[in-house]
């Protein structure tokens, strides 16, 4: 390893910045949020130095550096632009045992700052050793978008737990097993939440429980890039997942490796499986102890029925947490460039679903022919004669604009554009594909 990390409790640790620009007063920033009593030396020192630095606990001098300046300092970091005052500082504290750092000068410093992700009492610090502060900033990019919001209060949750975790498990081991079963655990999202008493329930129950849990998640409407960070976490953290007919194959190749994949779709025209044995396949693997995925197109909630499979676990008494995803309208109509709601145009959208029974759709036609409404439906071309028919007839304009957006956000997305007079036409001379949705309303004109 070329360089140890340690997380340096500098409160209240004198502290040596030399340098007075901008550079020093970014370090200078970076060490009084870490509380330590800071002195900076240097012949000129920027302004902005003294809105930050308060009179009593820190001390600015305005002189070159001398030796003796290093002497009971904690740390010393040299920020200046003078090659000699660098080599300087650096050899003096190398010689005495104290810590320096000399910015961009990695040859010149005993310890180096990493970039860091500061969510205390989370910190994490990332390091290229001096290599590249661009891929170090690149990295700390990506593992910050991996923390989930609430790791703050679960570090502060389970700091608090520690004496009673101590006293419910006294055999360090065994206390390991059950906080890391706890943090796999809806027990682990309870404290995230700052539902502490329910996180409680968890942490205290034995590590092999007898009863499992299951998430309802949305998976979004194709592009694995549109899936939620808390959906991707419990992907990759779920024994079992169920899943539906519309889960592309890229959502799924990031499920964990080892987890069983059940498919329970329904598909008009091919085998499907029964809504009742979904219900009782997520209490049955529940009870089984598993931690369950229950994986759905879009959003479980919009026209999904996981308000039934919610009743089923609610009746089973089977913890259960829903996660939203981004529903089929708002990620197609964001695909093909189409607003669905526009101060001009329209003011409020409506989302339909129907079934078309020998091509005729039910639905509150009157309520539907308001120009400035938008429509979304929810269901595939077998009814969209009759929709176009029913518009018109109760009065909606027949030059309004529709667009059907098939296999939406994927690759294959395919947008048709026509009106209420000329889609069904357009659409007998065209593949379109499926799933599709159809919007209608004049925001279709804006579609780019
Ligand atoms: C049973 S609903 C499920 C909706 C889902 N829960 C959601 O929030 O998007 C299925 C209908 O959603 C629409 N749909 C879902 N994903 C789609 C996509 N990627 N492209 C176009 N339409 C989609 C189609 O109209 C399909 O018939």
């Amino acid at each position: 390893m070329d360089y140890l990390p340690l997380h340096f409790d500098l409160r209240d640790q004198h502290c040596l910045l030399v340098g007075g620009g901008q550079v020093a007063l970014r370090k200078a920033n970076l060490l009084i949020s870490a509380g330590a009593r800071l002195t900076v030396i240097a012949p000129q020192i920027d302004p902005a130095f003294l809105d930050k630095l308060s009179v009593g606990m820190h001390t600015i001098v305005c002189r070159e550096f001398m030796t003796e300046d290093v002497k009971g300092q904690s740390l010393v970091v040299s920020a200046t632009s003078d090659r000699v005052v660098n080599q300087h500082v650096s050899e003096t504290c190398h010689e005495q045992g104290i810590p320096v750092n000399v910015v961009d000068n990695p040859d010149l410093c005993s310890v180096i700052f990493p970039a860091i992700i500061d969510r205390s009492p989370v910190v994490v610090s990332v390091s290229t050793g001096g290599q590249s502060p661009v891929l170090t900033s690149d990295l700390r990019r990506r593992i910050e978008a991996l923390i989930p919001e609430g790791v703050v209060r679960l570090a502060r949750y389970l700091g608090g737990r520690r004496q009673r975790l101590k006293t419910a498990f006294p055999d360090i081991d065994q206390r390991r097993r059950q906080t890391v079963w706890f943090l796999g655990s809806a027990g682990a999202t309870a404290a995230m939440a700052g539902r502490d008493a329910q996180a409680d329930q968890v942490l205290m129950e034995d590590a092999q429980p007898s009863l499992g849990e299951v998430y309802i998640v949305g998976a979004g409407p194709g592009d694995p890039d549109l899936l939620t960070l808390k959906a991707l976490d419990l992907m990759q953290r779920c024994d079992v997942v169920l899943h539906d007919a519309l889960i592309d194959r890229r959502v799924l190749d990031r499920v964990r490796r080892d987890a069983d994949i059940i498919y329970v779709g329904k598909q008009a025209g091919a085998p499907s499986t029964a809504q009742d044995q979904i219900n009782h396949q997520l209490v049955t693997l529940a009870r089984a102890g598993k931690r369950v995925l229950r994986l759905k197109g879009g959003d479980p909630f919009v026209f999904g029925r996981g308000g039934e499979e919610m009743e089923a676990l609610i009746e089973s008494s089977i913890p259960f947490e829903i996660v939203p995803g981004i529903t089929a309208a708002s990620g197609c109509a964001a695909y093909a460039g189409i607003p669905l709601t526009h101060r001009e145009y329209a003011q409020s959208v409506r989302f339909v679903t129907g079934h078309p029974k020998d091509g005729v759709v039910s639905l509150p036609w009157e309520e539907m022919v308001n120009d400035n409404q938008t429509l979304v439906f929810y269901m595939g071309l077998g009814g969209l004669e009759n929709i176009c028919e029913q518009m018109m007839a109760h009065g909606r304009d027949p030059d309004t604009p529709i667009a059907l957006i098939a296999n939406g956000t994927t690759e294959h997305q395919r947008v048709l554009i026509g009106s209420l007079t000329d889609i069904v036409d357009q659409v007998r001379h065209t593949e379109v594909g499926r799933p599709t949705l159809t919007i209608i309303g004049q925001v279709v004109s804006l579609a780019k």
